[in-house]
């Protein structure tokens, strides 16, 4: 029964929805916070966060477990009250005009918030019955959404039969039914596979990209704030550390990393490769040559070349781009808890030149 309370919650006091108007203005922010602050007890969970969203945009909410994500989903949705500050939400203040909100907004949060002994088509439904939709808006938007997330063959099957992607994918759907001006998900492929995470993706960005719908998504996996986000915050312990687009935030780390593992001849090379001005600094250590250069792909065949030359013998070359992960460690100076990105990347790399 809980579950249907939480949808009971976030419905509660809205008037009756009809069909949007297709043109809807686009400029102005869709979502704006003025020193938003969450304290529980002792402890501040959001602190004084300042931050403009505009309509149109995806918007990435990059942070690690407990850094308050949830608890500004949950302001911003009106299901916490704010401690300090104010937030609008399409023009509405979170605090004083909750239902103007609620009318405004599509939810899907961290937990599963679905009734598993329904089909998705019936979750849908009753969905569209506690936002007052008339019955053939229902059926037609219904419709629409379930096509939006590859699920109109699967709409009939009770939800426990759902695997976890198709689960997510309903409940994106269901905060869609609504016609809502801006979409949250609060971590939308947590705990899901990389496959799945990535038709997650491709549904999450036709939302956006082709339905105008703006997005707030939360996420700790780096990978995905970079695959998606126009606009990425970082949030620490409840505070923005940094924002920007995700290649403003990488370019903001520097170079490119090649690395050398030297078999012989490292110290001849390392003079040889110092003439190269595109090469920003070497560094020489157990064996492995370090190079920072800019846009490093294009630089590996004229490295090679040289270490050809100079007679220096290489038995593997890694590749580093700078990833959020880097970003994340220079702001935070902490690692997220997160594999693959920059670590495959290298590992490809190494594994290609072994077989060469
Ligand atoms: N209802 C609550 N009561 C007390 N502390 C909470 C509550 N909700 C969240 N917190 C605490 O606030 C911090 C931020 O939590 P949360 O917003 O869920 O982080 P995130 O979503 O980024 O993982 C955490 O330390 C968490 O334990
Ligand atoms: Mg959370």
């Amino acid at each position: 029964m809980a579950r249907i309370e939480k949808v009971n919650d976030i419905t509660s006091g809205i008037g009756p929805v009809h069909e949007p108007q297709p043109l809807q203005a686009r400029d102005g922010a869709a979502i704006s916070m003025h020193g938003l602050t969450k304290r529980f007890g002792g402890m501040t969970a959001v602190d004084h966060i300042d931050l403009e969203i505009k309509k149109g945009e995806l918007f990435g909410l990059l942070g690690a477990n407990g850094a308050g994500k949830s608890t500004i989903i949950k302001m911003l949705t009106t299901m916490l009250k704010p401690t300090a500050g104010e937030a609008r939400v399409w023009g509405h203040d979170v605090a004083k005009e909750r239902n103007e909100v609620r009318s405004s907004i599509g939810v899907v949060f961290q937990d599963p918030a679905v009734d598993s002994m329904l089909t998705g088509r019936e979750n849908l439904d009753f969905h569209g019955r506690m936002y007052g939709m008339d019955g053939p808006l229902r059926q037609k938007r219904i419709n629409e959404v379930l096509e939006l997330v590859d699920l109109t063959e699967k709409a009939d099957i009770k939800m426990k039969d759902y695997s976890g992607g198709m689960q997510r994918r309903l409940e994106i759907a269901r905060g869609l039914m609504h016609y809502p001006h801006v979409l949250f998900l609060d971590e939308p492929t947590l705990g899901l596979d990389a496959q799945t995470r990535r038709y997650i993706w491709q549904y999450i960005r036709n939302m956006n990209k082709e339905k105008g719908v703006t997005i707030i998504l939360t996420t700790h996996y780096m990978e995905e704030a970079d695959a998606l986000c126009d606009h990425v915050a970082i949030i620490d312990r409840g505070k923005i550390v940094a924002l920007d687009t995700p290649s403003n935030l990488k370019d903001m780390i520097g170079s490119d990393t090649v690395s050398l593992e030297v078999q012989s001849g490292a110290e001849a090379l390392m003079l040889c490769l110092r003439s190269f001005p595109w090469i920003k600094s070497t560094v020489a250590a157990n064996g492995i040559l370090e190079l920072m250069v800019d846009h490093a792909q294009s630089r590996i065949p004229e490295i090679m070349q040289e270490a050809n030359k100079c007679g220096a013998t290489i038995t593997s070359v890694g590749l580093h781009k700078p990833t959020l992960e880097d970003v994340f460690l220079k702001y935070t100076g902490r690692k997220i808890r997160e594999t693959g990105g920059a670590a495959s990347l290298m590992g490809a790399m190494m594994m290609h030149r072994r077989r060469g």
